[in-house]
C-alpha cells in the first residue's frame, strides 16, 4: 500500500469551508469562515493547511499564526476529528516552530484552558513553558 503523505502549505480561499467546519466541530466559540478569510489578507498573518500530497483535496488541520516581530502568536490550531491522534498537530506546530526560527523570532507564544488536556499535552510535549 502507497504512503499517503500529508505536509502544510499556505492556504488558499478554496480551504476555507473545510477550515471552517473543523472549527466549527473543535474550538468553542469558533472562528467563522470570515474570520479565516481575513486571515489571508493580512500583513504579518500566517495560515497553513495540512492536506494530502497527491490529491491536495482534503484539509486535515490548520494552523494561524501572527508573526510581525520577535514574536510569533499562535491564534488558532485543530486537526480534523478523523485525523487526530496520528502525530499531525506536533508535525504542524514543529513547522511553525522551525519557520519562527528560520525566520530569525525568538519565541512562539499561545493561549490554551488548563481544561483542554490534549493541546497542554501537546505543548508541553513540544517544549512549551507555562506562564501564568
Ligand atoms: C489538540 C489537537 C490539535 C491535537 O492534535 P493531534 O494531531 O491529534 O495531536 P498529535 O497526534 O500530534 O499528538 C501530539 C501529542 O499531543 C498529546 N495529545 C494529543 N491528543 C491527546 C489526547 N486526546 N489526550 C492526551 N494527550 C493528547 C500527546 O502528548 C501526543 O503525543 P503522543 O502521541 O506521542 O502521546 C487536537 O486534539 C484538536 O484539534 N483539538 C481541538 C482543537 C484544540 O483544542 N486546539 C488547541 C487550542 S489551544
Amino acid at each position: 500500500m502507497e504512503k499517503v503523505v500529508i505536509t502544510h502549505r499556505p492556504a488558499s480561499t478554496d480551504d476555507l469551508d473545510q477550515v471552517a467546519n473543523i472549527e466549527a466541530k473543535s474550538i468553542r466559540p469558533p472562528w467563522s469562515k470570515d474570520s479565516f478569510a481575513k486571515e489571508l489578507e493580512k500583513k504579518h498573518s500566517h495560515f497553513w493547511v495540512l492536506t494530502d500530497d497527491e490529491t491536495d483535496s482534503i484539509v486535515h488541520g490548520y494552523v494561524v499564526f501572527s508573526f510581525p516581530a520577535e514574536q510569533a502568536h499562535i491564534q488558532t490550531i485543530a486537526i480534523k476529528h478523523d485525523s487526530r491522534g496520528q502525530g499531525f498537530a506536533k508535525q504542524l506546530l514543529r513547522a511553525v516552530i522551525s519557520y519562527v526560527l528560520r525566520k530569525k523570532g525568538e519565541s512562539v507564544v499561545l493561549e490554551v484552558r488548563v481544561s483542554n488536556t490534549a493541546a497542554l499535552q501537546l505543548y508541553q510535549f513540544l517544549g512549551f513553558v507555562i506562564s501564568p
